[in-house]
């Protein structure tokens, strides 16, 4: 009898330690406790086998084992519960704690690029003009050709050039989209033209081999140099404030005659001298000029009947003297730190 109680609470512990689920336990309560087959039930029914004088002592030894089998059962259920329960209540604090303090929202800000091309784009929108794109990969006849730059010829330089192929190259301006815009409207036009162009320049402080251009074109009948100084001058006006005045410098472009370029009084000491200036009170800010008769010829427009203006801006550069940044490398570096800091 003693032998049996001994295996009876054995593989009672053993069971009992293992156990880690209430499913588990529940087997283990019906294992020694069930009401028919359970082996501790069942032990009480052979007290009968032991003589009279030790019934009261096995009686004794048995529901001892029986109390201690049923306790230790409920002290492990509990602690099973327990555990559930916390894992439960980490979860929920997870989603629902109230009290934890908010994730941070951060608001994406637009690139300081974007505002600056979407201002003189507006600008434009505000004086009539429509805003246009075209690709970046051209063919040699619309980068060059029909923009009266001579493939063998020296001013072929000024727009070096990234080769894709024989065929095909990375835009060096965005001057071929006034042709393509030629090609499928006639006159009046009215269009700007924000995109990329890329050039194989040695990059620092004001180079990128990428960088962003803005082109106009307008053409309709009796357009003169007049019209060109006026839009242009109202635009600076309206980019950089009022008191901003304008001059032209003849210069050379192919695709315009006569060609000038527009600097602005300097926006940072307003005409007296300054380093951004470099001590002369203006900034030259972009390349302009009557449109070429052979261009126009190139984009099947009459130029007996029509003329016209063009004009050129870099919108780093223009973005660089706005916001006062001295190295064109931050624009394209997305440190969110220099990024947020317009708006
Ligand atoms: N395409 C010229 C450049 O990239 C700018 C320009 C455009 C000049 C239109 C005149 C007219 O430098």
């Amino acid at each position: 009898m003693d032998d049996k109680l001994k295996a009876i609470e054995q593989e009672f512990q053993q069971a009992i330690s293992n156990a880690d689920s209430l499913d588990t336990i529940e087997n283990i309560r019906i294992r020694f406790l069930g009401r028919k087959e359970g082996l501790v039930t069942n032990i009480f029914k052979q007290l009968g086998t032991v003589s009279p004088e030790q019934k009261p002592l096995y009686g004794q030894k048995i529901n001892h084992l029986k109390d201690l089998v049923t306790q230790e059962i409920d002290n492990k259920a509990k602690q099973i519960e327990g555990q559930i329960a916390k894992g439960v209540s980490q979860k929920a604090s997870k989603g629902f704690d109230i009290t934890l303090p908010a994730f941070k929202q951060t608001i994406a800000k637009a690139h300081p690029l974007t505002l600056v091309r979407d201002e003189i784009c507006s600008l434009f929108i505000e004086m009539g003009f429509n805003i246009v794109e075209g690709p970046e990969i051209e063919t040699e006849y619309y980068n060059f050709e029909a923009l009266n730059i001579p493939l063998e010829h020296p001013s072929r330089e000024s727009f070096d050039t990234f080769y894709l192929d024989k065929k095909h190259l990375l835009r060096s301006h965005t001057s071929p989209v006034q042709i393509r815009y030629m090609e499928n409207n006639q006159p009046p036009i009215q269009i700007v033209v924000p995109g990329k162009v890329y050039r194989p320049d040695a990059t620092d402080a004001t180079h990128s081999f990428m960088f962003h251009q803005l082109e106009g074109l307008l053409i309709d009948k009796n357009i003169t140099l007049a019209h060109l100084k006026g839009v242009l001058s109202v635009f600076a006006k309206k980019l950089f404030g009022p008191k901003t005045k304008t001059r032209f410098r003849p210069h050379f472009f192919p695709f315009t005659e006569p060609s000038a370029e527009m600097d602005v009084s300097c926006i940072i000491c307003g005409g007296k001298g300054c380093r951004v200036c470099k001590y002369n009170g203006w900034i030259e800010i972009l390349g302009s000029g009557m449109v070429h008769p052979k261009v126009l010829k190139a984009g099947n427009i009459d130029s007996k009947k029509y003329s016209g203006f063009a004009f050129g801006m870099g919108i780093e550069r223009i973005a660089m003297l706005k916001y006062g940044i001295d190295d064109i490398r931050l624009f394209y570096e997305n440190d969110l730190r220099f990024v947020k800091q317009f708006s």
